[in-house]
C-alpha cells in the first residue's frame, strides 16, 4: 500500500508526544486525572475557553464521551436531536440507545441541523405519550466535513437556550473546524456558544483521549460518577493531561489541523484539475470525491479509503481523509497515479 487515506488516526502520535510522555514517565502521580499534568492541562483548557468555572474531563475516545455525557444529561424519556448521518446515529453500535435514549434524526444532505430542522422535531413531540426531545447533538466538522462558523452555532446556541434544549458538540475534529477557511471559530467562541463540546485528540496527532468541557452548571453534577460506572475514569489519567499539555501549550493542535486541512485543500484542488466532483463541497479534512468505479478498482490495491455511498451503477463517492502526518508528496503521488491511469 502506498499510502491510506482511510483515516486520520491511521498513524501513532506526534513525536513530542511521546518526548513528554518519555520524559515524565518515571514521576509518580495520583491516578484518574487528579495528577499534576491533568490539573495544568485543565487550567490551560479552561484559560483557552476563557472559562474559568467549566469542568474538563478527560476520557479516551468519542464513543465514550458522547453516551457518558448524554446520559448524564437526560432524564429517562428524553431524546437527542441529531442529523442521520451523525456519529451516535450510525456508528457507535446503539451507544446512546443503549443508555435508554431516542435519537430523533433528521435528514439534511450537509450533516447541519438548523433551527428549522430542530423546531420540526419539537412540534412533532407534544405529549407524554413521545419522547421529549431535550438535547441537541452536532459535530463540528460533521461527518461529513462541513464546518459549523461561530456564527450558526450562535444562532443555534440561541435557539436551544430559547427553547429549553441542550446544545452538545461532538468535537472528535474540532481542530479541523477551528482551522477552516472562514470559520471564525476558537475554543473561547465554541465554549461560549454551547452547554458542553470535547476537544477530540485521537484525530489529530495524540496517541489517544479527548478532553469533554461543559459550560452548563446544569451539566456538571456528579459527572465523575457517571465515567466511572461506565469504565471511563482512567486510572493513567496522567497521559491525558501530559497529552492535552503539549498539544495546547504553543498552539500545536491547530497548526496540526491547520496541516491536514491544507492537504485536504490541495488534494481536492488536484482532483477537480482533473475533472473531478464531489459530493459535498470540502471544507476540511475529509473529502468526498465521485470516482467512476473502474477506477476505483485500479486504485484500492495501492491506496487506502473507504467507498462511502454508490452514486450509479458506474460511479460511487470515496471519503478521502488526511492527516496532521500526510505530506505534500503522498499528496502529488496520488494525483499522478491517479491521471496515469485515467
Ligand atoms: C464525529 C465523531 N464522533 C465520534 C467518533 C467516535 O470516536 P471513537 O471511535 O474514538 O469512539 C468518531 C470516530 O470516527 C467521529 O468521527
Amino acid at each position: 500500500m502506498k499510502y491510506s487515506f482511510r483515516n486520520d488516526y491511521s498513524e501513532g502520535c506526534h513525536p513530542k508526544i511521546l518526548e513528554a510522555l518519555t520524559k515524565h514517565n518515571l514521576n509518580q502521580e495520583d491516578g484518574y486525572s487528579e495528577d499534576i499534568y491533568c490539573n495544568q492541562a485543565k487550567q490551560l483548557i479552561q484559560e483557552k475557553c476563557n472559562q474559568s468555572d467549566a469542568d474538563v474531563h478527560f476520557l479516551t475516545g468519542g464513543t465514550q464521551v458522547n453516551l457518558t455525557l448524554i446520559a448524564h444529561a437526560l432524564r429517562p424519556y428524553e431524546s437527542v436531536i441529531a442529523n442521520e448521518m451523525a456519529h451516535i446515529a450510525t456508528h457507535e453500535a446503539g451507544a446512546i440507545e443503549a443508555t435508554g435514549h431516542k435519537i430523533n434524526t433528521i435528514s439534511r444532505a450537509d450533516g447541519k441541523l438548523g433551527t428549522d430542522d430542530i423546531q420540526a422535531v419539537l412540534d412533532a413531540h407534544y405529549f407524554e405519550h413521545m419522547v421529549a426531545p431535550k438535547l441537541v447533538f452536532i459535530s463540528n466538522s460533521t461527518e461529513i466535513g462541513t464546518v459549523y462558523s461561530a456564527e450558526e452555532l450562535n444562532e443555534l446556541y440561541d435557539f436551544c437556550k430559547k427553547n429549553n434544549l441542550f446544545l452538545y458538540i461532538d468535537g472528535a475534529r474540532l481542530g479541523a473546524a477551528i482551522t477552516a477557511k472562514n470559520s471564525g471559530l476558537s475554543l473561547e467562541t465554541i465554549s461560549a456558544n454551547c452547554d458542553a463540546f470535547y476537544i477530540g485528540g485521537t484525530k489529530n496527532g495524540f496517541l489517544l483521549g479527548e478532553a469533554l468541557v461543559i459550560t452548563n452548571d446544569k451539566l456538571k453534577s456528579h459527572l465523575r460518577y457517571q465515567m466511572k460506572q461506565r469504565g471511563a475514569l482512567l486510572a493513567k489519567g496522567r497521559i491525558f493531561g501530559l497529552q492535552f499539555q503539549t498539544m495546547l501549550e504553543n498552539d500545536l493542535y491547530n497548526s496540526l489541523a491547520k496541516h491536514t486541512n491544507e492537504m485536504a485543500k490541495m488534494l481536492s484542488d488536484g482532483l477537480r484539475n482533473l475533472g473531478f466532483s464531489f459530493l459535498i463541497e470540502p471544507e476540511t479534512n475529509q473529502i468526498f470525491p465521485i470516482f467512476p468505479v473502474e477506477i476505483i478498482k485500479k486504485i484500492e490495491s495501492d491506496y487506502g479509503f473507504y467507498i462511502w455511498e454508490a452514486i450509479n451503477s458506474e460511479t460511487a463517492c470515496v471519503r478521502l481523509v488526511t492527516s496532521w502526518q500526510t505530506k505534500t508528496s503522498d499528496i502529488q503521488t496520488f494525483l499522478k497515479d491517479l491521471s496515469q491511469i485515467m
